[in-house]
Parts: C-alpha cells; sequence; structure tokens
C-alpha cells in the first residue's frame, strides 16, 4: 500500500515542480514593479572604477574641503581626521605590515576614485546623498591632504583624481591578472 502513496506522493511533486518551472520560464510573471526611467536608473547606477571611469564633472579644492569636513564629517570622524568617534580617516601609515596596523583611507586604501565612490554612496553617515559633486570633490581633496598625499594647492576633478597613487596600493594584487 505504502508504495503506492509513495508513487502518488512523486508524481504530484513532479506536478507542482512542473508548474513551477513553466511559471519562470512560460509566459507568466508576477507582475511586480514598474519600469524605472533612464533618469531614475542614472540615479542608483553610479559606480566609480579604480582607473576613475564613472566619475562625474565637477572640482573642489582642500580649503572648501575642510570647512565642509568640519560641517559634515568632524563630529564622527575627529578633527583632522583622527580621534574622533568612527574610524580614523588619516594616519597610520606605514603601521599595515606590523603587530599593530591602523587601517585609513591613507594608510590602507588602494585607489584615490574609491574615496569618491565611498563618500559619494555612504556619508554623511545619517544622509549619504546630500551632498554635491563639487562637495566630495573638496572633502576627497581634504582628506587627501590630511594624509599627505596631495599639496594644498590642488584643485581635484575627474582627470586628476584618478592619476592619484595611494600609499598602499602596491600591497594589493589584482585578482585577475590576465585584465591588468
Ligand atoms: C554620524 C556619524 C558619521 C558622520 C557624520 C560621518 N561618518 Fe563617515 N563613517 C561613520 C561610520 C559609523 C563609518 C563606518 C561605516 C562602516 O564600516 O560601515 C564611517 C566610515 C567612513 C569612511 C570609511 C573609513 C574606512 O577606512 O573604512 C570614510 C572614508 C568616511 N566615513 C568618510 C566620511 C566623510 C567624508 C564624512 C562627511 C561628509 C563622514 N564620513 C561623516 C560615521 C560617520
Amino acid at each position: 500500500m505504502s508504495i503506492y502513496k509513495n508513487i502518488i506522493c512523486t508524481l504530484f511533486l513532479f506536478l507542482l515542480a512542473g508548474h513551477a518551472i513553466s511559471d519562470i520560464f512560460g509566459k507568466k510573471n508576477p507582475n511586480l514593479g514598474v519600469p524605472l526611467s533612464n533618469e531614475e536608473v542614472k540615479k542608483y547606477d553610479f559606480v566609480i572604477m579604480p582607473d576613475g571611469q564613472g566619475l562625474p564633472d565637477g572640482q573642489g579644492s582642500v580649503d572648501e574641503g575642510k570647512n565642509l569636513y568640519d560641517i559634515h564629517c568632524m563630529a564622527c570622524h575627529g578633527m583632522g581626521g583622527v580621534k574622533g568617534l568612527n574610524g580614523d580617516l588619516a594616519g597610520g601609515h606605514g603601521t599595515i605590515s606590523g603587530p599593530f596596523p591602523k587601517k585609513t583611507v591613507g594608510s590602507y586604501w588602494p585607489y584615490s576614485t574609491i574615496l569618491f565612490d565611498y563618500i559619494r554612496r555612504a556619508m554623511p553617515y545619517q544622509s549619504p546623498g546630500s551632498l554635491s559633486n563639487d562637495e566630495i570633490y573638496s572633502i576627497s581633496a581634504y582628506i587627501l591632504f590630511i594624509n599627505n598625499i596631495i599639496d594644498s594647492e590642488m584643485i581635484l576633478n575627474k582627470t586628476n583624481l584618478p592619476g592619484i597613487k595611494m600609499p598602499n596600493s602596491e600591497n594589493f594584487i589584482w585578482a585577475f591578472p590576465e585584465d591588468s
């Protein structure tokens, strides 16, 4: 008797699976969501690659960056990027391979371009997306300056940011050597 039960159960499962597969591959779809316009897609499609691909127009200076940093970032990241409530953004250079590595933007990050990307997508912590591109270039310039990576006169933009070499870049290994 139980063998018949098993056969019936198995057949039933096949039927269910077949139904699910035809739902996925057939014409039926759940009709959820609405298509996004190109403008809307652009709001989310803003990845910046290590080589600077995707960087927007705009520019910013170290001086402006300091003012903006003091207003929007200092409360959490400390004066001059050190000793804040949250992670330090400056210092720690040369400590990465030692017993007490201190990872900051300056000591650890491999590419200058991802600083812009990170700030734009994630900071200020409580209101990401609130800064303009010019403001982000300025704050990026200030953070690079307090790490002694650029001098105080540099005006950062999409052309010169990718050329800025980060101190720890040599210690990262490209995962796809054939593409490099
Ligand atoms: C309310 C507190 C707060 C404010 C304000 C804030 N941050 Fe942050 N920030 C954080 C926290 C928390 C993290 C760690 C986030 C994580 O690891 O997910 C962080 C991480 C970062 C990092 C990555 C550090 C690393 O080495 O991984 C950068 C860069 C950064 N913030 C820049 C900024 C800048 C620039 C501003 C101002 C525009 C800013 N933050 C404002 C809380 C804040």
